[in-house]
């Protein structure tokens, strides 16, 4: 019991991770997404799952395969994402949300293919709804790890967005430093805390980070109980 104790604290616990970028589609042929390979939340899900937790993967269209041993589902859009997210969420005791959701999308979806026109076009863009904040604002035993992929002024967006969406903690790396960008291996990140507190780590794989963020949140989370 001990060692099971020791070796897979995430046992009996169900971790949901999010991934990838949304697509948003303009049309049937169309869309709009972003840089994101879904890398760092692959990571987070392969250690929740070595820790010894349940895992679902939800996730956006990416190359890589899901590690094994994990529950996947597949969805596109941020709208798709939020609903698979709140399918699981009250038996949830931690929700990584590393996806890289995207923040508009087109107003209209047109059911047919766009044709050219010899003008330039514009598009009407409409907010997606913020997942994580709904979750923050359903929130109940639930531990909540948001993201913040920034270029600048790291510390002051990141304890924003801890407050904004009623997270537990944000896992922020500025992407324009070299090995903490998209799609590389390697990740350069910082850890924020709720009691102001925060954590800089050197740069290392994402599956080590992975291991430090859940490591993080175990030790906050035993504080909580
Ligand atoms: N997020 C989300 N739903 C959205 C947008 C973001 O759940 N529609 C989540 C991301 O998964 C991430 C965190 O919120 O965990 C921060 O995402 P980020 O893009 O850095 O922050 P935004 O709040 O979207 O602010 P901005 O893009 O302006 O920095
Ligand atoms: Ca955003």
């Amino acid at each position: 019991y001990f060692i099971r104790e020791k070796h897979k604290p995430l046992a009996g616990k169900k971790v949901i991770v999010t991934a990838g970028p949304t697509r948003e589609a303009v049309d049937p042929v169309r869309f709009f997404t972003n840089r994101s390979t879904g890398k760092m939340g692959y990571a987070v899900a392969e250690a929740a799952r070595d820790l010894g937790a349940d895992v679902e993967l939800i996730s956006g269209p990416v190359a890589i395969d899901p590690p094994s041993g994990v529950t996947i589902k597949n969805v596109e859009s941020a709208e798709d994402m939020f609903e698979a997210v709140m399918a699981s969420y009250s038996e949830a005791d931690i929700i990584v949300k590393t996806a890289a959701v995207a923040d508009y999308r087109p107003k209209l979806v047109h059911d047919q293919k766009m044709k050219k026109q010899d003008s330039g076009l514009s598009l009407e863009l409409e907010r997606t709804r913020d997942i994580l904040k709904t979750l923050g604002e359903r929130k109940e035993q639930q531990f909540l790890i948001g993201f913040a992929a920034e270029t600048n002024n790291l510390e002051m967006y990141a304890k924003r967005k801890l407050e904004s969406k009623n997270a537990d903690m944000i896992v922020a790396n500025n992407v324009k430093q070299t090995g903490a960008g998209f799609g590389g291996d390697t990740n350069i990140i910082t850890i924020f805390h709720r009691d102001g507190s925060h954590k800089e780590f050197n740069k290392m794989s994402k599956k080590e980070a992975a291991f430090h963020i859940l490591t993080e949140a175990i030790e906050r989370m035993g504080e909580a109980e």
